[in-house]
Parts: C-alpha cells; structure tokens; sequence
C-alpha cells in the first residue's frame, strides 16, 4: 500500500508538523544529553528483495515500552534518504506517522506493539559504501556506526538491544551465496530462477553488528573447537581466483581464537564463523556478529604480492575484529562517545596478541612510532579530544587515533599498574559483569578497579583530559645520593585550557656507567604536579633509563648527554629504552639542527655521537635483524615536526636527508656488507629471515641517499632477484625516489608483472607518490588521470592521495600546489565518499604549527573547502574545526 509523503501530525505533538528547515550547520550531539531510548526492541525480523539496482527491505519490530526510560507516545525511527512505502502497527495501516528531517515518527499508544515498514534502496547508487552497497557485482552492508539508518527505519542507537532473523532472496545466478549474522537456519528454491535463506542470531545486538552478503563468492573452510568443546565451521569468503591467497588469513583467525582463550579466557559463542573480503570498503574491517566484512587489503596474501607488513598487519586486523566478538559484542557501547570502551580495549587486544605473535619488543616499538607519529600531532592540533569525546556532529570523524591507540595505551597503562594477573582479574569481572549490556567507559573502569584492586580515581582523568602530558625529569648527584625530579604538565587543547595532574606510571632503572648494570627496575607513579625522590649509594652519578618499555603515552623532556644516550642505546637491558635512546639522540640531534642552533663544530660532535651509537649496531652480531632494523630507524618526519613550535617541513625533511646521507656514507661499507649478507638469507617466513629483509631494505635506503648512481644498480639488482614482495617493493621504494634510468625501467615492470591486481598496483600508485623524487608532484597528478585511477574505490584514493599527504617534501611544497591538491581532492570526493573525503581534512589543519607562508596557504585551502556548497557533515565538521 502506499502511502502519501506528505508530513501529518503525530497525536500530542504537533509542534513536528512543519520540521523546520534542514539546519545550515549540522547540530552538535553532546555526551552530558544521553536518556536511555523508550522503548525496547526485543525482536527484529528483516526480509529482503535482493537486487543491485532494486532491493526491497520489509522489517518488523516487535516493540516496548522501557521501563527504565521515560514514557513516550511516539517511537522516534532514524533513517537516512529513506522513504516509508507502507508502515504498519499491529498490523493495522498508520497514517498518522510523520517525518522528522530524515527520521521517522509513529504514534504508539499501548504497552507493546508490532511494527512493519516496508522500504526500497538501490545499492548500486550507494557510492558512500554505507548501509547496503553494490560491489564489483556483489552486494555487501556496512552499518557502524550509523548506516543501518540508511537500509531501513529503526532506532540506531547502539543502546538498542534486538534478536534479528533475516530471509534473504534473490536470483540464484547473481547471488549464489547469500549470508547475514548468527546461524543459517533455511533455504529454499523459489520461482523464476530465485533461491532464499534464512538467518538467526540468538545474540541480541545493536543494529550497528547487522550485516548481510549476497553474491559470487567462494570459501575456504577450517574449523576450530573451542575450549568448552564447540565446533565451529570457519569460513573466509572471497572471488574464486583470491582463494589461493587466504590461507594465512584462516591461520590467523584460528591463532585470535586460541589466544583470546587462552590470554582473556573468551570463547567463541556460535557454530559458524564467517569472514568475506571486499574489494570496495571505507575502512580495514568490521566485526558483525559472526559475519565480519574485512577490506581485501586484509585478507588476501601470498608471498609474491604481500610484504611481511602486510601479513602481520592481516593477522593484527583479523584478530581485532575476533576480539570484538566479546569486547564490543557481547559487550557494547551504552553511546557513541564510549567507542574506547570497544575500540580502544580491543586495539590492546590485537596489540598483545601480535606481541604474542611476532615478538614482544619489536611489535611495542612498531605501536609507540605509530602512536607518536599519527596520535600525538591529532592530540596537539585544533582536532585534539578527549579519548571519551564530550561532543561531535559526525561520529565517523571520532575513529581516531586518540580513541584508538590512546585509548589502547590508558588501558595498557591499568595493566602495567595493576601486572597482568590482577588486571585479567579486572577484565575477567567486566566480561562477566557486563556481559549483554551497553556499557560505558566508566562501567569498565570500574570492573578493573574492583577486579584487579586497584584505585582508579584520579586515573579517571585520562578519560576526559586531552592533550598527551609533557614530563620534565632532571637528575641530580649529590654526594652519593641521586636525586630525580619529576614535573608534569598537560597542555591546553580546544575547549580545555586548565588541566589538573594525572598519574603517569613511569617504569625506571639506574645504571651503574661502570659495569652497565642496575639494581632493578622500579615502577613509580606520578600522580603530582612535581616530586623529587633520592637514590642513595651511587658514588658515581647514574645513567637514568626512565618511560621503559614506554609505560605511559607521555612526552619526556630531559637534558641527557650524547655519551649517555650512547651508552643507553648500546647497553640497556630493556629493548624499548635502546630504541628511546637511539631516537633521542637523533631527535635532540636533528631538531637542533632545525632551528638553527648547531655550530659547525657542534653538528660534527652531534654526528659523531650518532656515528658512535650506529656502529655499534651495525657491527653488534648478538642483535637479532628485526631489532637492528628498529635502532636504526630516523625518527619519522611528522613526530620531529610535533617536537618543533612553528616547524619548517621543508628543514626537517632536508635536515634528515642529510642526515641519511651522511650515515649511508660513513657507513657504506657496514651497510653493503649487511645488504650482501641479508640477500644471500634465503626467504622464509621465520623471524630470523624477515628480520634480514627489513636490515636489507633500511640497508639499501641509507646507500642509495648517499650514492644514488652507484645503488640503483644495488636496487635493481635486488628488485630483479626478488622472490617476494618485500624485497621487490622495498628495492622499487629507492628506484622510485632516484632521478635514474632504472627508475621508469622498474615501475613499467612491477606494472605489467601485476596488472589487474588491485592490492598490488595500489602499491604502485602508492610507491610513487611517498618517493623522494623532486618531481613528485608532477607524478601524482599524472597518475591521477591514470585508467587505473578512480575516485570510487577507498583504496585506490587512499593509495595514491593518503601517501602523497603524508610525503613531506611534495605535500609541503612551498609555493602550495601539495595543499591545493589535497583540498580539490576532498572538494571532488565530499559528494561521492564523505567519511573519506573527511579523513583527509586534518592534513591541512596543522597550520597554526607551520611556518607562516605554507600556514597562510593551508587555511586558505581550509576555507575554499569551507565556502563549498552542500558540503557533508563530515567534512564540513573537520574543516571547521580546523579552521578554528
Ligand atoms: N569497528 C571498526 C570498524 C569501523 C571503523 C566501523 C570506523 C565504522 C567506522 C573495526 O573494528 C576497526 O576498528 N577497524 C580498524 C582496524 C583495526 C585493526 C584498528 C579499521 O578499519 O581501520
Ligand atoms: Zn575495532
């Protein structure tokens, strides 16, 4: 039946019959608002209409009334771009409904109802790749965090609890294969060529965890048992010809499962697991109850076309997505402002699990750069928040590396307080305590401080405070006393000038200079504005190694000397504090080489010291390669900048090339003798051979910035031997960079080699926009007319214009031309893919930390985005906020 569109009247509430005109600015949602929805939704039956271009959508709802919430005569469905066709309670047709703006409002006067809405979308428009979306001829959902909105009307709310059963159907040719969440539990033949299949998950979820697949796909299967001795059939759903390449991705997800028992004592819940990869998706993955939609990305892997980045990266996102099953699942978020509560939990999920995996020292490394480089500018810049936001207009711009990985290290830094046995105590009464609710941050706080014994209180703050927290340390000797002083300070970020003192976990040792020994480690808690604590007995003033194994997500500002330093980075016991060191060295090195304050003499006393500390790494055989390769790493472009006030990108980057330069020379016959010995390891998946091949490629890079003619033969030799593609893609990386003949010889190469493989000319688009090559530029915006290039799949833009924004020397371009590139990029993305034409925003919003003729440029990028009409509520937040 259909049913006029014309707004009317909901009974008592008339003052929704003229919805005022759409808002110019998106309004702002604010956690302090948040009331429990009133009504509940135990059940939910979806039966679909499959088609690419057509699908019908008819959903019932069995509804009531919330006791715990206050009363409602109408029941507020959200919806987006939808348009009711029909809309039944108790079976009875509603007139009386009435649109809210996008929403839909239907009068409810009893205790409990059923409600029917039929609706129709068309995938194949839905260029957002959110809610139902078509994708090389398959249909796929995404739904957090509010794309359910977009597929049917429903409370889309993460607080809304419901049983869903789903009957798909379709044509049988085009959609052999038809799956949702829980249990397939009936399927059939229907007329014309149709096939059906039912789907039910016992496990109540918010409409967020809803996901559905219809297509050609073909599975690889395993199974796992489970701890309490549940069979479970695995499945990894991709296009016949990717099967060949999921075979480490199942070893992965069997490897999640058996960790998760083991480490957190969780259990899988159903008798199938699914996982399928698509080729068109926004982010990594998701993880929908039981049906987990990953990006091909990670996924697919065979030597020949994935890195050694690439498969512990698979194994690192399939075992994220796993660990969902119960910290996000079973347990979810009460609102969207409690997304640490899932995200930031589960990324120290995933990261002890790879620790488990790949090694614990290398991986806690890898995680701090990736904090430090990406998180600590996010929390210094107009973006900064708190890792519980209090407010937002689009929750899809709060996926950030504040909630995550932030949010990962304020929940590490309970463990470190607690140790690993009181804190599983904690995590073990959370799971148990909150097991099918919607929880929030401070539900889970609550739990470790009852479960591990532990008093959180002031620690609290670590979820409302932005900023991350500056520590000064001093270290004084006096007689033979050592006296250390402590001083925090939090900085000021957007909406929060004043800070109070947090406690900062800071794990420390003294070293005795002459034996290179300690007494033991020490875990002191900072939780004042300053303190000062002496360590008697040391005739001779110590060496301080403090933030080991980086107990807290802090900035230590300390004057330490070179030697000291040196001697840190050669004989500390604890392999974080020897990358610290090493990083500090060239930090302090090339910063003060930045802001001009280097002598002649002092520069060659600064690279002395470096020299000093990297020969000893290099001739070091006690160290493993995979570590080598980690101590001799520069510090990345974006954390020197975050060192520097107003920072000159185009200094940093000369200042660090150059310090390149002068290590590959000084060192070029170690470097060469290591790129020979890494090249005779035969491969293998061990860590021993992928250790050689990072030392090898670092190796390679370091020569070739000193010798470019010389080591493009290097390169090409290696590019040409390679049985892999870390060797391959980490030989083209230096080809790619260098004004020489081999350079288009090998790109053409890798080119035709691995053409009409996605995943793999990603990587070519990607190599050439990261090069140090002075045309960049030019090569970007040819490769921007590419036939391979397309604005409609998130890969491909992200390949192509994510690494030229995070490419200093093209992006930072002084006349411009880098910023103007990103912001036609958005302007052309915003209408096709807003969430991610938004994450590209905060690359031009750091432009009150710029010198002043690139900050100029930038904010007039900023507020030619801004001026755009029609804009998204994704981007125009982020350009708003940026703008400040
Ligand atoms: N729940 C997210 C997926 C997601 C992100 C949905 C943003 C909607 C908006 C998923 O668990 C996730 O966090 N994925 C990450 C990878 C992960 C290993 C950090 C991603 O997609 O980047
Ligand atoms: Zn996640």
């Amino acid at each position: 039946m259909d049913i006029a569109r014309t707004p009317s009247t909901p009974d008592g509430n008339p003052q929704l019959a003229d919805a005022p005109p759409e808002p110019k600015q998106p309004p702002i949602i604010r956690r302090e608002d948040y009331t429990p929805f009133a009504w509940l939704v135990p059940e939910t039956r979806l039966e679909f209409d499959l088609g690419l271009e057509r699908t019908k959508v008819r959903s019932t709802l069995t509804v009531e009334r919330n006791p715990a919430a206050a009363p409602d005569s109408v029941l507020r469905l959200n919806g987006d771009g939808l348009t009711p066709i029909s809309i039944t309670v108790d079976g009875n047709a509603v007139n009386d409904f009435a649109m809210v703006g996008d929403d839909l409002d239907v009068p409810l006067t009893g205790e409990a109802h059923t409600v029917a809405i039929e609706t129709e979308i068309d995938p194949s428009a839905n260029t957002q790749l959110m809610g139902l979306y078509a994708s090389n001829g398959m249909l796929c959902t995404q739904c957090e965090a509010e794309g359910f909105r977009r597929i049917t009307f429903f409370p889309d709310r993460p607080d809304v609890l419901s049983t869903y059963t789903v009957r798909m159907e379709g044509r049988a040719e085009t959609f052999p294969v038809l799956l949702a969440n829980g249990n397939r539990t009936d399927a059939g033949e229907a007329e014309g060529g149709r096939h059906w299949a039912e789907w039910h998950d016992p496990w109540p979820k918010p409409s967020y965890l809803f996901a559905l697949v219809a297509g050609q796909l073909e599975a690889r299967r395993d199974s796992f048992t489970t701890m309490g001795g549940r069979e479970v059939d695995l499945a990894i759903w991709v296009r016949a010809e990717d099967l060949p390449r999921t075979e480490h991705a199942m070893e992965s997800l069997k490897r999640s499962m058996k960790w998760d028992e083991e480490a957190f004592g969780r259990e899988y819940d159903l008798d199938v697991f699914n996982i399928v990869a698509v080729s068109d998706f926004n982010m990594g993955a998701m993880e929908n109850k039981g049906l987990n939609v990953f990006n091909t990305k990670y996924v697919l892997a065979d030597y020949e076309t994935a890195t050694d980045g690439n498969f512990e990266a698979i194994e690192g996102v399939i075992g994220h997505e796993y660990f969902h099953n119960w910290s996000g699942n079973r347990i979810t978020c009460r609102d969207w402002f409690q997304l640490s509560l899932k995200e930031g939990f589960t990324v120290l999920r995933d990261q002890l699990f790879s620790q488990a995996m790949q090694g614990e020292a290398v991986k806690r490394i890898e995680d701090v750069r990736v904090l430090r480089s990406v998180q600590f500018p996010e929390d210094s810049g107009p973006l900064a928040h708190p890792i519980r936001p209090d407010s937002y207009r689009e929750i899809s711009n709060f996926y950030t590396a504040t909630v995550y990985n932030k949010g990962a290290e304020v929940i590490r830094m309970m463990r470190t307080m607690a140790g690993p046995e009181r804190f599983r105590e904690g995590t073990d009464l959370y799971f148990e305590r909150h097991d099918g609710e919607a929880a929030t941050c401070e539900d889970f706080v609550k739990a470790i401080e009852d479960g591990a014994g532990l008093d959180l209180g002031q620690f609290r703050l670590w979820y409302s405070q932005a900023g991350t927290p500056r520590v000064d340390v001093a270290l004084r000797h006096e007689g033979d006393t050592a006296i250390l002083s402590l001083r925090q300070s939090v900085p000021a970020t957007p909406d929060q000038p004043e800070k109070e003192p947090m406690p900062i976990p800071l794990k420390l040792a003294l070293f005795d200079r002459e034996t290179g020994t300690h007494r033991g480690e020490q875990l002191l808690v900072l939780d004042e504005a300053e303190a000062e604590i002496r360590y008697d007995g040391f005739a001779q003033p110590p060496v301080l190694s403090i933030n080991r194994g980086y107990s807290a997500p802090v900035s230590i500002h300390r004057s330490v000397s070179p030697a000291d330093l040196v001697f840190l980075a050669a004989k500390d016991d604890d392999s974080f504090a020897r990358y610290e060191a090493m990083q500090e060295l060239l930090v302090g090195h090339l910063v003060a080489a930045v802001e001009g304050r280097l002598s002649d003499t002092e520069r060659g006393s600064g690279r002395e010291a470096i020299g000093e500390a990297f020969g000893a790494i290099l001739a070091d055989d006690q160290l493993d390669d995979s570590m080598r390769g980690e101590l001799i790493s520069l510090p990345t472009q974006s954390y020197l900048a975050e060192q520097i006030e107003i920072a000159d990108p185009g200094l940093i980057h000369e200042e660090r090339e150059a310090l390149k330069a002068w290590v590959g020379e000084r060192f070029a016959t170690q470097l060469g003798a290591h790129h020979d010995r890494t090249s005779a390891v035969p491969f293998g998946l061990d860590a021993a051979a992928k250790g050689a091949r990072k030392v090898k490629g670092q190796a390679l890079v370091y020569l070739a910035a000193a010798d470019p003619a010389g080591s493009a033969r290097r390169a090409m030799t290696q590019y040409e031997r390679a049985d892999n593609m870390t060797d391959r893609q980490s030989a083209l990386l230096v080809l790619a960079g260098l004004d020489v003949p081999e350079r288009q010889a090998a790109l053409d190469d890798f080119y035709r080699r691995f053409e009409g493989d996605a995943l793999v000319i990603d990587k070519w688009f990607t190599l050439q926009a990261i090069s140090t090559h002075p045309d960049v530029l030019e090569h970007v915006e040819a490769l921007a007319d590419h036939p391979d290039f397309t604005l409609r799949n998130p890969n491909r833009v992200r390949a192509l214009y994510m690494a030229f924004a995070g490419n200093p020397h093209a992006f930072h371009s002084a006349d411009g031309r880098g910023y103007r590139m990103i912001a036609d990029l958005i302007l052309a993305l915003d209408p096709i893919n807003p969430q991610t034409a938004a994450r590209f925003v905060p690359s031009l919003g750091r432009w009150r930390r710029i010198e002043p003729g690139r900050a100029a440029l930038m904010r007039g990028e900023l507020e030619r985005i801004a001026a755009a009409p029609n804009l998204s509520r994704d981007t125009f937040e982020q350009v708003t906020r940026s703008l400040g």
